[in-house]
């Protein structure tokens, strides 16, 4: 199989992979993550910005496998203004060391109604930053933004992380309560790989 028609999505996280497989479709033969390469283990997100640990991920990937295939990466998060734009790259581990999704959901909602923010002041945007590598070399970088607002309490089921929690710009439902196709429509990983669709086509058009 030729390289360009391997994706590996530097990512353990099976959700972010379900999501992009769905935005992908059909156009690499093969899309893998980190599940099907235990030995890579836990890469350390030291960086202080989206891009930073974006770039450490697709690389430290990319040199452990070589030019066998493509890798993308996906660092992302939530960035909430009345929190001075925490959690952020802290996402992940924004409620500790034994941080899971539902610690950092209530360590969020707690903070905000500690500081007696509600309504539309809760102003909030999820981030995410691709890097695309090829061994140890940067190939491209793809942003994607989505901006709304954080509920007052938890809804719905689906999706994962701050899903539940969140409200997309124009929507009176949280990402957890719309039906997935929505989310990936709208989403900041949908926008982040609309752009490596485009780059895809033409690797000039984006920089
Ligand atoms: P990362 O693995 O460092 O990129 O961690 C991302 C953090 O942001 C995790 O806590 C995720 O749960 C959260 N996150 C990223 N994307 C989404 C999303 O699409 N929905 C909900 N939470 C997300």
């Amino acid at each position: 199989m030729n390289e360009m028609n391997r994706l590996i999505i530097a990512t353990g996280n099976t959700h972010k992979t379900e999501e992009i497989r769905k935005l992908l479709g059909s156009i690499f033969e093969s899309i893998e993550d980190l599940q099907s390469y235990p030995e890579i283990g836990e890469i350390g997100e030291i960086g202080s910005t989206f891009g930073e640990n974006a770039e450490l991920k697709a690389i430290e990937v990319g040199k452990l496998l070589g030019n066998s295939a493509i890798i993308l990466s996906d660092d992302s998060g939530l960035e909430v203004d009345a929190l001075n734009g925490a959690p952020g790259v802290r996402s992940a581990r924004f409620s500790g060391k034994n941080a899971n999704d539902a610690s950092n959901r209530k360590k969020l909602l707690d903070e905000l109604e500690e500081i007696g923010v509600h309504g539309e002041f809760r102003v909030a945007r999820f981030r995410c930053v691709m890097v695309l590598a090829r061994g140890d070399q940067t190939l491209a970088v793809f942003n994607g933004v989505v901006e709304g607002k954080i509920a007052d309490k938890e809804k719905g089921e689906s999706g994962f992380g701050y899903d539940s929690i969140f409200i997309p710009q124009g929507y009176d439902k949280t990402f957890a309560e719309l039906p997935s196709h929505t989310k990936n429509t709208i989403s900041h990983r949908a926008n982040a790989l609309a752009a490596f669709k485009t780059w895809l086509l033409d690797p000039d058009s984006v920089k």
